[in-house]
């Protein structure tokens, strides 16, 4: 597919991961050149045979300083930043009882504050350009509450409300500022909890579309995003689930 990205200008963060990591392939695949940003740089390591359009940079997201370095490196290295991607984040598995405040405070650092920093830091660079786009990696559990997800879910929401928050007020500078909610990726975060293909199947069979997402999934629709085909959508978060979210949570009928 062809997103009409070529010569796009992009910022990655979260991009030694499952979904971060592949998006930087797809990215560049499109043509695009690309700043992979994450806390862990050893693991972007295997980003280098991607050639000189990417460059790996040590990131994180809950340092305004690192922030700024980042965002300030890729525009200056580019001469430019269009695209912006907030894929890092940190899922806490824990019932109500067990979260602790330190728990909460970390989920909001990572998930809504980091995305905050970052899009700040890129909009005042795209203010000046007069646009761009910056698409925030939410999830299905921001909106609908599961089970040992409460920091989580918290911070998810607060993540879309973010997202609405920042299209309101960067529209009038050409910003566009959406977010993208997976449903179960069957990546590493998945698959602490999903950890035998068994499982994997089970839950499968519970999802309208019978299969766990892909990292590529979520990376096409991210494109999607960032394409000037979707040059009318900003403030939306868009769910990429497989259907998941259409069930209602009451018992189900036996037939
Ligand atoms: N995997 C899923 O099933 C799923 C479902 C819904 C939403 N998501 C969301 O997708 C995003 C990516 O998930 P993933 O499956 O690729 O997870 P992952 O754990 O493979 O990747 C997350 C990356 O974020 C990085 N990171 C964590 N804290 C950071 C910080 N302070 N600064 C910079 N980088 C930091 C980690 O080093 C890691 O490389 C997350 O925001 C996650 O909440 C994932």
């Amino acid at each position: 597919m062809d997103y009409a990205l070529q010569g796009k200008r992009a910022l990655v963060t979260g991009a030694a991961g499952d979904i971060g990591s592949t998006l930087v392939r797809e990215l560049h695949a499109q043509g695009c050149q690309v700043a992979a940003g994450d806390l862990d740089s050893d693991s972007m390591s295997g980003l280098n045979e991607l050639g000189d359009k990417v460059i790996a940079l040590p990131l994180d997201v809950t340092r305004e300083e690192s922030v700024q370095h980042a965002v300030q490196t890729a525009h200056d290295h580019f001469g430019g930043l269009d695209i912006v991607v907030n894929v890092a984040g940190v899922l806490c598995r824990k019932s109500f009882f067990e979260t602790t405040q330190q728990d909460f405070a970390d989920s909001l650092a990572v998930n809504v504050t980091g995305p905050f920093l970052v899009s700040k830091a890129a909009a005042r660079l795209m203010k000046d350009q007069g646009q761009g786009v910056i698409i925030n990696i939410s999830s299905i559990s921001g909106s609908r509450a599961i089970e040992n997800r409460t920091a989580y879910g918290s911070s998810k929401a607060a993540l879309d409300l973010l997202t609405q928050s920042a299209a309101l007020e960067l529209g009038a500078h050409g910003i566009r500022v959406v977010a993208v909610a997976p449903g179960v990726v069957d990546s590493r975060m998945a698959r602490v909890r999903l950890n035998t293909a068994q499982l994997r199947a089970e839950f499968a069979r519970n999802i309208p579309l019978q299969r766990l997402a892909t990292p590529y999934d979520i990376a096409q629709v991210v494109m999607f995003l960032a394409s000037p085909a979707a040059s009318y959508i900003t403030g939306e978060t868009v769910s990429v689930d497989g259907g998941l979210l259409t069930r209602q949570s009451l018992p189900r009928p036996t037939k």
